[in-house]
């Protein structure tokens, strides 16, 4: 069976007070859900704090981002191995808000994601195709282009210990969600894609669907069968409804 996971991407948002008060939160209503891993991806700044409230609780942390180079003068940026040194499990690449806003090419998110598995962490890479893609006839492709990338530099080995996370770019805090059976067709499509690589790694590999989830759909999306799971940005700002969102998986 493949292993389950709702991961919280807060992206740019929170302070030491309304962090504290969250993850607080989280501990007791999270403590009944055994049966899928439960995370959350914090800003850099909070990595320690969220290690010093979360360690043995039972609920893992991550990064939101981390730079394609070991160290170095690379101002501003911050390494896989660091984010490792504050006890995180998993560091998303390649986010669509980081590929548009922030010019994280298809290259550039495989350098990444090849950092992140470096230092031992789990990566959670990002695709998805926006409206214009999808309405023009060319998802699948755009899909298939951002996944080559990670496979062409990393080997499709590599994705036997990691997470795939699609998510559909007009659907990304837009309360649109894509329906359970637009993102099943997406998912198939992306577990195809890695069989033609390697089967086994293929049928192992978590594909979470990200988008406008909510407590009220979560249910729905979690029941197909190439969903294994969700990354969630807005609900996973309130305590209750990620917590609602955790127990639906
Ligand atoms: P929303 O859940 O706010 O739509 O964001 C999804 C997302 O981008 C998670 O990475």
């Amino acid at each position: 069976m493949r292993s389950k996971l709702v991961a919280g991407n807060w992206k740019m948002n929170g302070n030491l007070a309304s962090n504290q008060a969250l993850l607080k939160s989280l501990i007791p209503l999270l403590a009944s859900v055994t049966r899928a891993r439960c995370a959350v991806c914090v800003p850099y700044p909070y990595l320690a704090q969220t290690e010093q409230i979360l360690r043995g609780q039972g609920i893992s942390w991550g990064a939101q981002d981390v730079c394609e180079y070991e160290h170095g003068a690379y101002t501003g940026s911050v390494s896989a191995g660091m984010v490792a040194d504050f006890g995180c499990r998993f560091a998303i690449v390649g986010h669509s808000e980081r590929r548009a806003l922030f010019g994280d090419t298809d290259a550039v998110v495989a350098k990444k994601f090849a950092a992140v598995l470096k230092v031992g962490l789990t990566p959670i890479l990002c695709v998805g195709e926006t409206l214009a893609e999808r309405e023009s006839g060319v998802m699948e492709q755009v899909i298939a282009r951002q996944v080559d990338a990670v496979i062409a530099q990393s080997g499709a080995a590599a994705l036997g210990q990691a997470v795939l996370a699609y998510e559909p770019v007009w659907a990304i805090g837009t309360g649109k969600t894509a329906t359970p059976e637009q993102a099943q067709a997406v998912h198939a499509f992306i577990r195809g894609r890695v069989a033609e690589q390697d089967i086994r790694v293929a049928d192992g590999l978590p594909i979470l669907y990200g988008g406008s989830v909510k407590a009220s759909n979560a249910a729905q999306l979690f029941a197909m069968a190439d969903i294994d799971g969700g990354l969630i940005g807005g609900a996973s700002l309130v305590a209750e409804e990620f917590a609602a969102i955790c127990k639906a998986l």
